[in-house]
């Protein structure tokens, strides 16, 4: 029985299979930097979420999972992580403490959207948040940590779009100018609809028909006040300064509304329509909005599916669960008692180890050694035993080693630290 529409299940070998390696992988950079691990609930209030990213947005009015709990209360399933994340430290008053407050997460989100390739109901994400501060150096580094998230998994067909949307200052009026612009076209009433909740949502639209008519549509850049025209010379200067390359992106809209000043998106032309593999941006109004204190943040989230679709695209295998180093082969009984042993020893002292379990002949345990992955095998036979020796193989060109029983898991132990300092 398949799982609801838009989800997917994983399991080793599966198209996520890789799933955990990949987020931890993307998430290495961010931690590196000081972004501590953060977890929010699954389920929130939906007004949390309604006052936050927005109503005008789809996100709100048309792909949220809302229900009533059994007390009549109603909750939503989050459709993304920065709200419930900023909830959560300003609860714990984390903005009283040292700045900024640095946090890092991951987990599912819920979107009721039509499914198709790269577009899931409940999907996964990884993010990161930076609380307390309106430092444009604090912009840079949010940002090129996103651009290293990709680049830790081997990504290089990556674009990072950048742009500014102002802020209270200037915001106000080119909404209007714009407003003023849509008026004059041909839109539905939806769009109309659309316009008077946010304007810039309009700029969004994908129709051809609407597209057509949005040419000399006013743009934010271009109205930006003296503070935010400054504060977008300066990411821009900290992202030059990092080495990481950015594209204008005059007409970037995001999918949320919380977003001002600097805002971004990571785009995978591999990917076919759903070719957003990440997105960010500052949200200095944002803890207002959901009734907290006046409290600047910044951060981002990718899409792990969309970022594996593109290391696919890109041909590449990306990061993968590790074999066991060591995989023991008893041929018998008493070396099966042997091979216990050994394998929990080797675990111990945290050399990773399997052993083939059943009773398999030697053909099929050394099939179910190299399945496994290890690099090197151990055959314990009865007569190796008798000898009081074991025959060690290391898999990837077939050499063997006779080692004397006693000194088996030291000699397998310095095996694998070696590998490790090789590997690194
Ligand atoms: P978002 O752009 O809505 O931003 O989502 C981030 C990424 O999640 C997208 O670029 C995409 O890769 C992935 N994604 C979104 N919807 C789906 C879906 N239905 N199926 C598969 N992948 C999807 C946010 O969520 C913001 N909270 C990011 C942020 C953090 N802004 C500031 N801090």
């Amino acid at each position: 029985m398949p799982g609801p529409k838009g989800t997917y299940d994983v399991l080793p070998g599966a198209e996520f299979g890789a799933l955990a390696v990949v987020r931890e992988a993307m998430l290495a950079p961010a931690r590196l930097a000081g972004y501590r691990y953060a977890e929010a609930p699954v389920l929130e209030a939906t007004e949390l979420f309604a006052r936050g990213v927005g109503e005008s947005t789809d996100v709100v009015s048309k792909e949220m999972f809302t229900f009533p709990d059994r007390a009549g209360r109603s909750l939503t399933l989050r459709p993304e992580g920065t709200v419930g994340v900023l909830r959560a430290a300003l609860d714990a008053g984390l903005h009283r403490g040292q700045l900024p407050v640095k946090l890092r997460y991951a987990g599912p989100m819920f979107r009721a959207e039509r499914p198709q390739a790269g577009r899931y109901r409940q999907f996964q994400q990884i993010g990161i948040e930076a609380l307390g501060l309106e430092d444009p150096a604090l912009d840079a580094e949010v940002v090129a940590l996103a651009w290293q998230a990709f680049a830790a998994v081997g990504l290089t067909r990556v674009r990072l779009q950048l742009t500014s949307l102002g802020d209270a200052a200037c915001r106000p009026a080119y909404r209007e100018a714009l407003t003023a612009f849509l008026v004059g076209l041909e839109l539905d009433a939806d769009s109309r609809r659309r316009a008077q909740l946010n304007p810039l949502r309009v700029l969004d639209d994908k129709r051809p028909e609407v597209q057509a008519q949005l040419t000399g549509a006013p743009v934010m850049v271009d109205a930006l006040c003296v503070d935010c025209r400054a504060h977008l010379a300066a990411v821009q200067a900290g992202l030059d300064a990092l080495g990481v390359p950015y594209e204008p992106a005059p007409r970037l809209v995001r999918g949320l509304d919380y977003y001002m000043r600097t805002t971004f998106e990571l785009v995978h032309d591999g990917l076919g329509a759903q070719s957003a593999v990440g997105g960010g941006g500052r949200y200095d109004g944002l803890a207002q909005a959901i009734g907290g204190p006046a409290v600047p943040g910044i951060g981002w989230a990718m899409g792990l599916e969309r970022t594996m679709l593109a290391l696919a695209a890109e041909g590449l295998g990306g990061p993968q669960e590790p074999g066991p180093a060591v995989f023991v082969v008893p041929l018998g009984s008493a070396a099966k008692a042997c091979a216990v042993a050994l394998v929990g020893a080797l675990r111990t002292g945290g050399t990773p180890a399997d052993l083939a379990y059943g009773e398999r002949g030697l053909k099929g345990a050394m099939k179910a050694a190299d399945r496994s992955g290890a690099r090197w095998a151990v055959v314990l036979g009865e007569r190796d035993l008798s000898a009081g020796t074991a025959a060690v193989k290391d898999l990837t060109d077939g050499a063997s080693t006779t080692v004397p029983l006693d000194q088996l898991a030291g000699h397998l132990r310095r095996l694998a630290v070696g590998r490790e300092r090789d590997d690194r």
